[in-house]
């Protein structure tokens, strides 16, 4: 699928168009043995995966995908709820995604919106993806490559915790 046939989903309810379910949910390896990241492949992944968005209520769909380093590439879209609050962001379905298809670590990250431009993770996100985050994870922002601890600096986490 080519970056172009990345297109939002329209609508509450509304489905995206069938694509190959291996591209969005797979555990594909796309990167064997954690090699230099393509950020071009993972940006598609992501693209695909904003068209599974759930998000009638901000009409805002957003798709994460990730690199862990093991060369899984997983996913995540956001999904909203009629109780607003409770909505989930693409970060917390990508976390969900890394856990069922056997856990890792992410390496490198990037997320994108319904017009396939780069967003940042808000900061709840930030803290959901350190929790899973190699020891320098890279993310591929509007501005250019930079790293989680860029984004979240002096950052609590489970080494902290594992230090006690
Ligand atoms: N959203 C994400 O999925 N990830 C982010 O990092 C920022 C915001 C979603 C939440 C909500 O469904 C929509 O974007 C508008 O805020």
């Amino acid at each position: 699928m080519s970056n172009d046939d990345a297109t939002p989903p329209s609508g509450r309810g509304a489905r995206p168009e069938p694509t190959d379910d291996t591209e969005v949910t797979g555990s594909l390896r796309l990167f064997p043995g954690g090699g230099a990241v393509d950020w071009e492949k993972l940006n598609t992944r992501a693209r695909i995966a904003m068209t599974r968005a759930y998000a009638p209520y901000s009409g805002y769909p957003v798709g994460a995908a990730a690199l862990l380093s093991d060369g899984t590439v997983i996913s995540g879209c956001n999904v909203e709820n009629a109780s607003y609050g409770v909505g989930l962001c693409a970060e917390c379905t990508l976390v969900g995604q890394l856990r069922m298809e056997g856990g890792g670590e992410i390496v490198a990250f990037t997320c994108v919106n319904g017009d396939g431009g780069h967003i940042t993770p808000c900061g709840r996100c930030r803290q959901l993806l350190h929790e899973f985050s190699a020891e320098t994870m890279y993310m591929l922002t509007a501005e250019g490559v930079t790293t989680l601890a860029e984004m979240l600096p002096q950052a609590f986490g489970p080494r902290d915790l594992a230090e006690r």
